[in-house]
């Protein structure tokens, strides 16, 4: 059946239709159906930062749809390169490529710190790890080191959904599912705000990075294929690391010759102030798994970008071919909305504005500290940060978990036009990279207020 519903033609009545089929028969992802059944978010129209639903409430996007919708909302230029690329071939014959695709891999080739990089489109994130790894498995395997096949990764992470990704996240909030990739080995994530162990920052993140090096040889440096880690990590919290804990990841990297992998699915094409998040401190990993803001989310895309380095292992005969295809991967749809998006990148300096809208709501969020309930506040590289709220500040106490923050300060921010369903006892900020200081003022203003009520309703 095809929709005949548009903006324009709903009614109260398509309303609640919408929301009974939705609560029969839709999937939401990661959340449970009870908690949205008969009231769902319906979004039909978008403009900048701001976003729209079906009942006509409008908010400004706080989380940048899931982190990726960088450029904004309502950008027609994709639109119309989505439209140019449908019309001429939407997806070519297997063992040819198109315009954008082409492209694209000069485009980000240009945009890496590794001029000489190769990309390989995938449709998202989760695929672009899984791609990544098999890749540092092949190139290790090229390399001399045949049996290479532990990929060590942090705690806490989250490097997808998929059965690999999840083994390598090993992340509390994702359901067991049985035994896990083996040879996937972890090691202790960065935490700035509740240090893994004593001492000054610097000395315990270059220890959780010497954690990678002292798996590496216990296990034997030629079983060892790669160790990823976001630079970032979002999951945990927006955890900023010094420039110290990836400068020390690149050492043991080089050492024991293990690939190094950058997963910056959320970190990727400006969300740190710079290109790519390792940049900020100077180093190149060996291959970057990308996603989200490459399109901004008009379409999906991802990509593992490969130095020269490594890319250039995989040039050869058929042993060295890499035997991995994702029938759309790199769809030249998604290719030609991610062209589109980056030329809007370049021309309005999203990337600067990341930089410096970053600084600026970094330094709002730290009049924050005013509530007694607000810990720490994180952030300062880019438009990435966090608020994290905790029932004791001298002792860093988390609220028990049944004081249901995740659930309630999502709503408290709704009722002031926000949207940041990634709100409980770590708020999250991510909002689209084209934001204005007017409008961080905006998002501000809202987690202070909503903060001011869940005192009073705290008793706080
Ligand atoms: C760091 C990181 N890696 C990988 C993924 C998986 O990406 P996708 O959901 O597009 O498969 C995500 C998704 O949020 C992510 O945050």
């Amino acid at each position: 059946m095809t929709s005949t519903t548009t903006p324009e033609t709903l009614n109260g009545e398509r309303i609640e239709e919408l929301q009974q089929i939705a609560g029969d028969h839709l999937f939401m992802h990661a959340v449970q159906t009870n908690d949205w059944r008969g009231h769902l978010k319906i979004y039909v129209k978008g403009d900048g930062v701001w976003v729209e639903t079906v009942n006509g409430d409008r908010y400004l996007d706080a989380m940048a749809g899931l982190w990726y919708k960088s450029a904004g909302y309502g950008r027609k230029e994709i639109a119309d390169a989505v439209y140019a690329q449908t019309m001429a071939i939407d997806s070519p014959p297997a063992g040819g490529s198109t315009l954008p695709q082409i492209e694209l891999a000069g485009k980000v080739a240009e945009l890496y710190p590794d001029h000489g990089a190769r990309s390989f489109f995938v449709s998202g994130g989760s695929e672009a790890v899984e791609t990544a790894v098999k890749m540092a498995k092949k190139y290790s395997q090229l390399n001399g080191k045949g049996g290479a096949f532990k990929v060590i990764s942090r705690r806490y992470s989250y490097h997808g959904g998929t059965a690999m990704a999840v083994s390598l996240g090993r992340n509390p909030a994702a359901d067991p599912m049985g035994p896990e990739m083996p040879g996937a080995l972890h090691v202790t994530n960065w935490n700035s705000y509740r240090l893994p162990f004593a001492g000054d920052p610097v000395d315990v993140a270059i220890k959780c990075a010497n954690e990678f090096e002292e798996v590496i040889v216990h296990q034997g440096p030629e079983t060892v294929a790669a160790m990823i880690a976001e630079p970032i990590s979002a999951a945990y919290g927006i955890q900023v690391p010094p420039a110290e804990y990836w400068q020390r990841l690149r050492e043991i990297a080089d050492k024991y010759d293990v690939v190094l992998i950058a997963d910056e699915v959320i970190t990727g094409f400006g969300r740190t102030g710079e290109w790519f998040g390792p940049m900020n401190w100077g180093v190149q990993p060996d291959v970057t798994a990308v996603a989200k803001a490459i399109t901004s989310g008009y379409a999906p895309l991802g990509a593992a970008i490969a130095t020269k380095k490594i890319a250039d292992a995989f040039v050869g005969g058929p042993n060295e071919t890499f035997k991995h295809l994702i029938t759309f991967g790199g769809h030249p749809v998604a290719s030609a909305a991610a062209l589109a998006n980056l030329k809007i990148f370049e021309r309005e300096d999203l990337v600067g504005n990341s930089r410096r809208m970053g600084n600026y709501l970094y330094e709002k969020l730290l009049e924050l500290f005013s509530h007694k309930m607000v810990g720490d506040v994180r952030g300062g590289l880019g438009l990435l940060a966090a608020v994290e709220l905790v029932s004791d500040r001298a002792n860093k106490t988390p609220f028990p978990a049944d004081t249901g923050l995740a659930k309630q300060l999502p709503k408290m921010l709704f009722d002031r036009n926000i949207v940041s369903f990634r709100a409980g006892d770590v708020i999250s900020i991510c909002p689209p990279l084209s934001i204005n200081s007017d409008e961080i003022d905006f998002i501000v203003d809202a987690i202070d207020g909503a903060l001011d009520e869940l005192e009073a309703e705290l008793g706080i």
